[in-house]
């Protein structure tokens, strides 16, 4: 037996020995037959995260069946029996006879119920109620296992990650949440919070049924109508399409992580985040946050603006509806158009850093001109906006719910008669002049007040950051709130930066800063006062998120060195920031210069340029895998994580994921699969066990995406309907791989060398881990050490629709989070 073997058997041993401990603790977080859960007994999960049971509201003695954190027991997260309390403790949970979960009083009636039937009375289910480590509290048949039932899809007032919001588009049908009557009576309240998925998704509260709140739609990373969503990384959120059933947002789960999002009996959102430290929430972000995030506050045409007194002003080209009630703070009767639309002679007033109204019609487009001309040519059509991941937004009847940022947000563009534009319009400079005036005296003092905080900033920091020539001053600057106290995490010997000289360095973490979109935050160029041009990694902005992440990068980057590694700088950690600086790369990522059509970097990449990157990819890979004094698995290798520098060196970034092994360890796994669609092995994809194979898999994925110059997941080949993958191994073997190769490159004299690297991109893409070659042998296929290649068998994917997935994920770069409980 070899030691390997030993070791694995070893291990298997010790996972029969976990598992049958599991199984043992198992009675504790099911309820089966016969079996009666009495106040004040309770049940909990498996790792004492939640606990089901009995609970008292403050200030009543009404008794509650619900769901509540082991660690927290007032943070009530789910309520079963709301509208029927029970009046003492006598009460219990227990399996009825046909197999609903039950609540029973002191003499034994049902007070709650989960209503199930199963079709005729007379046939009885066996089932077990179990309490998950997510929260969710789930009803089995006991036979099959098959939910019968489940929490979940029933919420109260609080959702938390893995639950989901969603709307059926067909039937309208939500799942929503809905606020307690008082914090003592979780009766049903007039708050509900939900998705409204009919159009563009869009977050939502109602009062008694009338909008209270929407959070303006989503784009498929932020919510455009939520302004912290444009500066911090407020995470949580994901929507998932689904044809048959509607519409999904939900939020991923991740170890240590508690979040919570709940509605208040007064209509508010609050979402908390666990602190393990001080052992209690903080609340992260709440919504309305002030009056002018109320649903139509300024009414039909009107425009809201939290910064100016009053805060409700009519559009320009529009008055007020009635001036005497305007006049008195009664904004409801909105605006109306002072001049009629002539619909062939019209033009756009472009209002800037929006709100967009409520009720957008959406139109995919790639061009904003687009937007304008449909706009222009549809005499229905009032208004329009444009973002680059929704295309063209149209509004056509009433523009409502409006709202100046002032300094982020969407530009509006509204249609108004051509005349509102005529310079010989005297009303128009009435207008202007009171706006002009009042708007210099405010730059005036913003620009003070700035200027005196910055003095003030500047005596106290050594480095007093002269600010750098050119750097337009705009509002931006009081956008990002500077936090002073610093919470010191230690990040070992790294050079330390402060938050506000990467704020200057980055002009407030401006969008024309921003180089991309890691999984784990935004990542900004920025120049320090120096001169030195430096890359920001920008982390979650609040939350505990991201922490583990950070750390792991930090630990595992800052004892590398390789030339095909990045290079970290240093690190920024101040109260709940997390910034990590790397050198900048002056060529962006792989991706955007291999997948970005347009891009005219694309032209550089001939083949040489190519098979020099894979090769320096793969060096880098060696490191990490053999030659550092760790090994290191990197467990998210992909085009948007290799960085180019000025001599298109590729550099290996992002070592969020990253494992080290120690000894002669070689391979592990993971209940928490983390990873892209369309890189992952698929052995760690479904079961989560990752070797240093999974990344060779990766790299195969890699080698093929750099050849044929097109995203495994954004790749379809039209007639044939196959894969990146599939389509490879199709042309190569059929003796065809020149035709796999990118157009403009593909050329005879070269076909050889990428045939061959064809070969080594499907011996590395291979199902089993132990067909696929190690990093090194890969490297001497690639350099001709190796002359005789072996031949791949045929993978996985190649015959499905893709291992591009199908499976209705909206976003095809979705970096994937799941709990797995196999
Ligand atoms: C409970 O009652 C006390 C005293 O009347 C009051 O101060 C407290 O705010 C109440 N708590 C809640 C949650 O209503
Ligand atoms: C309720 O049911 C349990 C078990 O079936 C029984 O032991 C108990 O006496 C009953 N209580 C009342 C008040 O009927
Ligand atoms: C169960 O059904 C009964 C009778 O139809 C109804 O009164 C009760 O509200 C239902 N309970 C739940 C939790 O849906
Ligand atoms: C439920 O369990 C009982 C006892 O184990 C068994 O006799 C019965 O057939 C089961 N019923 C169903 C529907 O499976
Ligand atoms: C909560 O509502 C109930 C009735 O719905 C009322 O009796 C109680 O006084 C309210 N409690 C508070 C603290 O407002
Ligand atoms: C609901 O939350 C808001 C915002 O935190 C707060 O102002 C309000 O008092 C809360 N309502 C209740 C009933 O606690
Ligand atoms: C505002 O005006 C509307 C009708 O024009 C009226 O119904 C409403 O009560 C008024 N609101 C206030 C606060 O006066
Ligand atoms: C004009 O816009 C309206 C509303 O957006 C839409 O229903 C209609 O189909 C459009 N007409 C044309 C010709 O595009
Ligand atoms: C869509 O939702 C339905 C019902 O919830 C589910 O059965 C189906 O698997 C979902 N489809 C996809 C592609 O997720």
């Amino acid at each position: 037996m070899t030691p390997r073997i030993a070791q694995l058997i070893h291990k298997l041993i010790l996972l029969l020995i976990i598992q049958s401990v599991a199984c043992l603790s198992r009675e504790e977080d099911t309820i089966s037959a016969g079996v009666v859960i009495k106040d004040p007994q309770t049940i909990a999960s498996q790792k004492q995260i939640y606990k089901l049971g009995f609970f008292t509201p403050p200030n009543t003695t009404n008794r509650y069946l619900g769901i509540f954190f082991a660690f927290s027991e007032e943070t009530v997260i789910w309520v079963a029996n709301r509208d029927t309390p029970l009046k003492d403790s006598s009460g219990a949970v227990a399996l009825s006879r046909d197999g609903n979960l039950v609540v029973l009083d002191g003499t034994n009636q049902t007070v709650w119920s989960t209503n199930l039937t199963t079709g005729t009375t007379s046939s009885v289910m066996n089932s077990t109620a179990q309490i998950l480590d997510t929260g969710n509290l789930v009803l089995r048949e006991e036979a099959t296992g098959d939910v019968l039932w489940e929490s979940f899809s029933e919420p109260t007032d609080v959702i938390v990650p893995g639950m989901t919001l969603s709307q059926n588009v067909k039937t309208g049908k939500m799942v929503a949440l809905s606020a307690w009557k008082n914090a003592s009576d979780p009766e049903l309240g007039s708050f509900t919070a939900g998705l409204e998925a009919q159009s563009i998704p869009q977050l939502a509260t109602w009062d008694e049924g009338r909008p209270h709140w929407r959070s303006g739609p989503w784009n498929g990373l932020i919510f455009l109508g939520i302004k912290e969503m444009f500066y911090a990384y407020l995470d949580g959120f994901t929507q998932v399409k689904n044809d048959s059933a509607g519409n999904f947002f939900y939020t991923k789960p991740q170890e240590n992580v508690y979040i919570t999002a709940s509605v208040n009996s007064t209509g508010s959102v609050i979402r908390k985040v666990w602190n393990g430290v001080a052992k209690r929430w903080d609340v992260g972000w709440t919504a309305p946050e002030n009056e002018c995030d109320v649903y139509g506050k300024c009414g039909a045409f009107g425009s809201c603006n939290v910064m100016q007194s009053p805060i409700c002003s009519c559009l320009r080209g529009f008055e007020p509806a009635n001036e005497e009630e305007w006049g008195r703070g009664n904004w409801t009767n909105g605006c109306r158009r002072r001049k009629q639309l002539q619909c062939g002679g019209d033009g756009f007033e472009r209002l800037r850093y929006m709100k967009v109204p409520d009720f957008a019609q959406p139109l995919p487009s790639r061009v904003q001109d687009e937007c304008r001309t449909r706009c222009l040519g549809n005499c229905s059509c009032i208004a329009y906006a444009y973002d680059s991941y929704i295309g063209c937004m149209f509004w056509s009847n009433t523009l409502i719910d409006t709202q100046e940022f002032g300094s982020i947000g969407v530009d509006l563009y509204v249609r108004l008669s051509a005349s509102e534009f005529g310079s010989r319009d005297g009303t128009k400079l009435y207008i202007i002049i009171p706006v002009a005036v009042s708007f210099v005296c405010i730059s005036v003092m913003i620009f003070v007040a700035w200027w005196l905080m910055v003095k003030r900033k500047g005596d106290k920091v050594k480095d007093t950051s002269i600010v750098e020539a050119g750097q337009t001053f705009t509002t931006d600057s009081t956008a990002i709130v500077l936090r002073n106290e610093t919470k010191e995490v230690n990040i070992g010997e790294l050079p330390k930066f402060t938050f506000e000289m990467l704020a200057k360095a980055t002009n407030q973490f401006h969008e024309d800063n921003l180089l991309g979109r890691g999984g784990f935050g935004p990542v900004y160029k920025g120049i320090l006062a120096n001169g030195k041009e430096i890359a920001v990694k920008r982390l979650s902005a609040e939350s505990g998120q991201g922490m583990q992440e950070f750390m792991n990068e930090v630990i595992v980057i800052s004892k590398l060195q390789h030339r095909n590694l990045v290079k970290l700088l240093g690190g920024c950690v101040e109260n709940e920031e997390k910034i990590l600086i790397y050198e900048y790369m002056p060529n962006k990522s792989l991706d955007a210069c291999l997948f970005g059509s347009t891009n005219p970097t694309k032209k550089v990449l001939d083949w040489n340029m190519r098979y020099s990157i894979i090769e320096g990819i793969g060096r880098g890979i060696l490191y990490l895998h053999r030659d550092s004094r760790l090994k290191i698995i990197h467990r998210d290798l992909k085009p948007s994580n290799v960085l180019l520098d000025q001599d298109w060196n590729p550099k290996i970034s992002d070592f969020g994921m990253a494992r080290i092994f120690g000894g002669n360890e070689d391979h592990g796994s993971t209940a928490r699969v983390v990873g892209t669609y369309g890189y992952m092995a698929p052995e760690y994809g479904m079961e989560g066990r990752f070797s240093e194979k999974s990344d060779v898999y990766s790299f195969g994925v890699l080698i093929l995406e750099i050849i044929k110059g097109k995203k495994n997941t954004h790749y379809f080949n039209d007639e044939l309907s196959l894969s990146l993958i599939g389509c490879a191994w199709k042309m190569w073997s059929e003796g065809d791989g020149l035709s796999f190769v990118e157009e403009g490159i593909a050329s005879r004299e070269t076909e050889e060398e990428m045939v061959k690297c064809i070969q080594i991109g499907l011996l590395c893409v291979q199902e089993s881990p132990n067909n696929r070659p190690a990093i090194q042998t890969v490297l001497s296929m690639l350099s001709g050490e190796i002359g005789e290649l072996p031949l791949p068998k045929q993978p996985v994917f190649a015959e499905q629709n893709g291992s591009t997935n199908q499976n209705g994920y909206s976003n095809n770069e979705l970096t994937l989070t799941a709990l797995d409980g196999r």
